[in-house]
């Protein structure tokens, strides 16, 4: 008898990766997603709303989208224009969506989606933290109704934005920590296994050549990003890389540690602080993905891009 899936929310700011990751999650027979919520984070909360409705309907699913949070909660917005465009989608020119988002906003749908749920909703988490974050403190009874949030963000050691901080973190550190804070269970797919899990440019021109509209949208969104200075073997795939983690666990290894985020620092803004280099031991709020086995990793992302 086969398992029963996982019903998920994906919390995204699409997003090159963004993309590629929602291209992946909807092929995961593990999953079955029941919205995509958007932030501001890439790029604005409309061009992220936007690119979820187009991605979603290259997809050809008609999941609902429903915007969050248009900047962080206490902070200005940060964007990305130089990793993703200026649209968010390296201008690479999507049919514009048919469908609208939805009316719910996205920290209504989690609240309700939970509820649903039973206790058994998980949250995939790629973007700025902006969105968990008011949902949780719009709720105190949330946190103890969600399953697991698996977070694209962060890094036990170094960063992207600045030399001790990764993007989704720095763009909302105050929503990251009360996130961390929650007592949810967490797994943190940081930089430190997101840059380990690449496809090598001749993976990604291999799925470019499936032909399909979606391997062909996988690929321009992908090989972009290859051969830069902290990845030189290929593309990492950071947001794909939590998709598949919440799918199939078995691909990575992680290690329990404690984990919290610098709000207050000048030169530290974001960082995620833990213990698992350190002999001061705290206690253990997350689950942190370290490792992943690369070939197996990029072998089941052609074999779900082989689905459409
Ligand atoms: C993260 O930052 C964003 O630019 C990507 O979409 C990814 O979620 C990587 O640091
Ligand atoms: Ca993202």
């Amino acid at each position: 008898m086969s398992e029963k899936k996982i019903p998920v929310i994906i919390d995204c700011d699409p997003g090159c990766d963004d993309t590629a990751a929602l291209l992946l999650a909807f092929r995961c027979p593990e999953l079955d997603i029941r919205g995509i919520t958007t932030v501001s984070g890439n790029v604005s909360l409309e061009k992220t709303t936007y690119n979820a409705l187009r991605v979603t309907e290259a997809i050809g699913s008609d999941v609902r989208v429903c915007p969050g949070a248009d900047r962080p909660m206490f902070r200005e917005p940060v964007y990305a224009p130089h990793v993703h465009g200026e649209d968010g989608l390296l201008g690479i020119g999507l049919p514009a969506p048919q469908k609208k988002a939805s009316f719910y906003k996205a920290w209504d749908f989690i609240y309700e989606e939970a509820v649903a749920q039973k206790g058994e909703l998980q949250i995939i988490a790629v973007g700025p933290l902006t969105n968990l974050g008011i949902a949780l403190a719009a709720n105190q009874d949330l946190a103890g109704m969600i399953k697991r949030i698996v977070i694209m963000g962060g890094a036990a050691a170094g960063g992207n934005v600045t030399p001790c901080a990764e993007f989704n973190i720095y763009v909302d550190p105050e929503a990251a920590d009360l996130v961390m804070r929650s007592g949810i269970p967490l797994c943190v797919c940081g930089l430190d296994v997101t840059l380990k899990a690449y496809l090598t440019a001749e993976e990604i021109a291999g799925i470019k050549a499936l032909g399909t509209p979606q391997a062909e949208l996988f690929g321009a969104v992908t090989e972009q990003n290859c051969e830069k200075i902290f990845c030189p073997e290929g593309a990492p795939l950071h947001d794909p890389a939590a998709v598949l983690f919440a799918a199939d666990e078995s691909l990575f290894t992680s290690q329990r540690c404690w984990m919290r985020v610098e709000t207050t620092g000048s030169i530290t803004r974001g960082k995620t602080v833990t213990d698992c280099y350190s002999d001061a031991q705290k206690e253990a709020n997350v689950d942190l993905v370290l490792d992943v086995d690369r070939e197996r990793f990029a072998a089941k992302v052609r074999e779900i891009m082989e689905r459409y």
